[in-house]
């Protein structure tokens, strides 16, 4: 069974004059342990076209599965179940918890599924020391850097160990080595952990790490 499969996939935002169709008819299909990357212009519809697999956004019209699951039809309790155990996601813009530490933010989807504090702080500080910044456990979001407050939102998309993690621009705010060694990490939740990973990305480092590139321009895959 593929990991995810989109069918004629339309996201249609605002009306009248604030119609914009971000989405027009998108067709994927991603397998298991597969590293898809996803390339394509600045409002091509990406963010848009993960947040709808992730179960973030639903389509307007069309049909998203994923591990053989319609989440769109799901309640809204079930989906968001689903996900705080299936599928990580690495934001754009991170969606760091400012009030929180580094540590508890990267602890937070393990908190959410019940795990009890102390093991999941424990495991959320390995994960920091994975992605490089041990020593930023106790600081706060706004006192890192872009790059840094990256991986803590990279380490937070895997902390849950879901089976699909959709990136969005995770290397963006990296510097050529440690942009390299993020993706290395990626590259081996899929061939040593199985894990499915879509990865939004204009960066042509990235390419040697995928299996697959895609690309949509303006809400079409090309
Ligand atoms: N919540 C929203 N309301 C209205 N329009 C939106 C919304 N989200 C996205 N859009 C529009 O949908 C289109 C696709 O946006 P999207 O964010 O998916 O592009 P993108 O490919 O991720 O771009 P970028 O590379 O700049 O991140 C754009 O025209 C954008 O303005
Ligand atoms: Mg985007």
């Amino acid at each position: 069974m593929p990991a995810v499969v989109c069918r004629e996939i339309k996201k249609i935002f605002g009306d009248g004059g604030t119609r914009v169709e971000a989405l027009r008819g998108v067709n994927l299909e991603v397998k298991e342990r597969e590293l898809l990357m996803m390339m394509g212009p600045s409002g091509s519809g990406k963010t848009t076209l993960i947040s709808v697999i992730a179960g973030i956004l639903t389509p307007s019209e069309g049909e998203c599965l994923v591990a053989g699951l319609n989440l769109h039809k799901m309640s809204d309790i079930d989906r968001t179940h689903y996900r705080g155990i299936h599928i990580g996601f690495v934001f754009q813009t991170f969606n760091l918890i400012p009030t929180l530490t580094c540590c508890e933010n990267v602890a937070v989807p393990l908190l959410l599924n019940g795990v009890k504090l102390k093991p999941a702080m424990e495991s959320a500080a390995k994960l920091l020391e994975r992605v490089g910044i041990p020593e930023k456990s106790n600081s706060y979001p706004p006192q890192l850097s872009g790059g840094q407050q990256q991986r803590v939102a990279i380490a937070r998309s895997m902390i849950h160990n879901p089976n699909l993690i959709v990136c969005d621009e995770p290397t963006s705010y990296l510097d050529h080595d440690t942009g390299i060694k993020v993706m290395e990490l990626l590259r081996a939740l899929v061939t040593e952990h199985g894990k499915t990973l879509i990865v939004v990305s204009h960066d042509p480092r990235i390419t040697q790490f995928a299996d697959r590139v895609v690309r949509l321009d303006d809400g079409r895959i090309i």
